[in-house]
């Protein structure tokens, strides 16, 4: 489960006070047991196509009911993984920078672990996430991402266009 590390350096484990937070600064997030899915689903990095479809299968309810909430109309698997990613190193110099989007951005962490750093109500945060949670950045929020060491994170992206969420570096184009 995720925690949070805030700019005086304090840290949010408790599930509430993560819920809390992060509602108090406008992003949504929600725990799905991970624990649901076979080993093979949660845990392989070559899934294919069936597979990944089986995955998302096991958590329709709740892709339906933000699907119906939030407008997202589409859905994939991202997995990245310093074994399997050969642009891995190009893809986090990317995430790393700070930008924002037109779109909410909004992952599932199925497996492994990633950190989305936010900058909300004119706080700076870290929010590590872990299988089972649900984060929705929103849109313009500038943020940047990186992987924890183990350099692996697999994912459930939600898109509410059909291009899907580009990423804006320019602070100046912000849209909120
Ligand atoms: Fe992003």
């Amino acid at each position: 489960m995720a925690y949070i590390t805030r700019e005086s350096g304090s840290v949010l484990r408790d599930p509430g006070a993560i819920k809390n937070f992060l509602a108090d600064h406008g992003v949504l997030w929600e725990y799905w047991a991970p624990e649901i899915l076979p080993d093979r689903l949660r845990t392989g990095l070559d899934l294919n196509d069936s597979e990944k479809e089986e995955l998302l299968r096991q958590f329709q309810n709740e892709l339906d009911r933000l699907a119906h909430e939030f407008g997202y109309i589409s859905h994939d698997i991202i997995i990245l993984h310093a074994d399997t990613t050969p642009n891995l190193d190009d893809l986090l110099t990317n995430f790393q920078k700070e930008h924002h989007h037109s779109e909410d951005e909004v992952r599932f962490i199925v497996d492994g672990e990633g950190i989305f750093t936010l900058t909300r109500n004119g706080e700076r945060f870290a929010v590590t996430v872990m299988p089972g949670d649900l984060i929705s950045v929103p849109r313009g929020t500038r943020h940047c991402f990186t992987l924890t060491n183990s350099r692996y994170v697999k994912a459930v992206r939600l898109f509410q266009t059909k291009e899907g969420w580009v990423a804006i570096y320019d602070a100046s184009q912000q849209v909120s």
